[in-house]
């Protein structure tokens, strides 16, 4: 039997340091991204075209290569460059003393005045009015600390920010996104203003450790829509590692949205919807509602059957079925224009869902490796990684190949 193998996931990064820092459902493992990177001929040059956290280009920084990661979300971008960076010693300081006295000011001038809250829709079935007033004043004080322009240093502390926001949030990570947990009767009152400011400065302090260890190689990333690889990149690279999105109707920007409000890439929610439009497999807010419009625009999808299964789930639902249509014509999109940054002989690993609309099992892989074909990749072919959850069909594949020329 096909095992789930959490330690293939996000989850067996939870212990891994830098790894750790912020957990986002999606983020592949490390452990996958270690192994195909062993199984490289030559691994000069990477790019992740779709990274997330930077799961991949951390994993290359801690073996001394150069890899260049694209992404979409600018809130990953910043992410991505924190996380895959080199601190000194000073600026470590700078961000522990940042950090105690962000806190020392917050405990001290308590409901001193009004603070800035972001403009989350329903901020309070996020956060009750007292966690929220301490988060704000430390966010307050965070950004009050300009003296010495250590951005480096505040960008930590920043994270920890987010997860001691998350950590005392009502969201429940128990599903494949979010929800929100039922509120918990609380039999004592605590002082959690004095909790959350000392959950900040562990936190500060883990990120820290981490963030001490040197990392020899070297991450660039970028913010660009991957579908335009060629405008954003240069290359040549010798090998592509990464996870792109499924076409399984996940939303990274729904799971994102309380960082991503906090530190400002998000100021209304018509923002989160154009963002979900933008990205490939999105499907919230407005998406929903342009995907009813969405041509192919000349593109073809060159998969034998693939117009049957788009028609059959147009019998149940016009809209999944435009959305399954797209979400190929953009990944086609994605592999003609990759092809131009490729060095030959490069090899691609891309890490993929295969999904179910209805009664329709959606065979990702295996198209995967038809567009492939079709962009000018030679040796294609598709391995199960392991059972994605408890429904049957469901699973994760490497669909591979080799860059050649035409
Ligand atoms: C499955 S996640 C990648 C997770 C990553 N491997 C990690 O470990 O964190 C897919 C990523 O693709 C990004 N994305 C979606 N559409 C994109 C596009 N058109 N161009 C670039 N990135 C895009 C999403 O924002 C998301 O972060």
């Amino acid at each position: 039997m096909i095992a789930q193998r959490a330690e293939l996931t996000f989850k067996g990064n939870l212990r891994q340091r830098r790894h750790s820092w912020l957990r986002l459902t999606p983020a592949y493992s490390v452990q996958v991204v270690r192994q195909l990177l062993d199984g490289l001929d030559k691994s000069g040059r990477i790019l992740d075209p779709f990274s997330g956290t930077g799961t991949t280009g951390l994993v290359c920084a801690e073996r001394g290569l150069t890899c260049d990661l694209l992404e979409l979300n600018p809130f990953l971008v910043w992410f991505a460059q924190v996380k895959t960076r080199n601190y000194t010693e000073a600026e470590l300081a700078a961000c522990w003393e940042l950090a105690q006295a962000a806190a020392t000011r917050t405990r001290e001038h308590a409901d001193a005045e009004q603070m800035w809250v972001p403009p989350i829709h329903h901020i309070e079935r996020w956060w009750t009015p007292e966690r929220l007033a301490t988060l704000a004043g430390l966010f307050h004080e965070l950004h009050g600390w300009r003296h010495g322009q250590q951005e480096p240093a505040l960008d930590l502390a920043l994270v920890a920010f987010c997860r001691v926001a998350i950590e005392w949030s009502n969201a429940a990570f128990n599903h494949q996104s979010m929800s929100f947990k039922d509120d918990a009767p609380t039999l004592f009152s605590t002082n959690e203003q004095g909790l959350i400011t000392d959950a900040f400065l562990v936190n500060v302090r883990q990120i820290i450790g981490s963030a001490r260890e040197q990392l020899p190689g070297r991450v660039t990333v970028r913010q660009g829509d991957s579908r335009h690889v060629s405008d954003i990149a240069t290359g040549p690279y010798d090998g592509v590692i990464t996870s792109p999105p499924y076409p399984n109707r996940m939303s990274y920007i729904r799971e994102l949205r309380p960082y991503m409000y906090w530190l400002g890439y998000l100021n209304e929610a018509r923002e989160a919807g154009d963002l979900d439009w933008e990205a490939i497999g999105g499907t919230w807010g407005v998406a929903t509602s342009r995907l009813a419009q969405w041509t192919p625009n000349g593109v073809t999808v060159h998969h034998d059957g693939f117009e049957s299964l788009v028609r059959q789930i147009a019998e149940s639902s016009p809209l999944l079925a435009n959305y399954v249509h797209r979400y190929f014509v953009d990944m086609a999109n994605h592999l003609k224009s990759l092809s131009c940054v490729l060095a030959p002989g490069a090899q691609v690993f891309y890490i993929v869902g295969n999904s179910k609309f209805y009664d329709t099992v959606v065979p990702v892989e295996k198209i995967f490796e038809s567009l492939m074909s079709q962009c000018g990749f030679s040796n294609t072919k598709s391995v199960l990684l392991r059972k994605r959850n408890s429904k049957k069909e469901l699973y994760e594949f490497v669909v591979s190949g080799e860059w050649r020329k035409l």
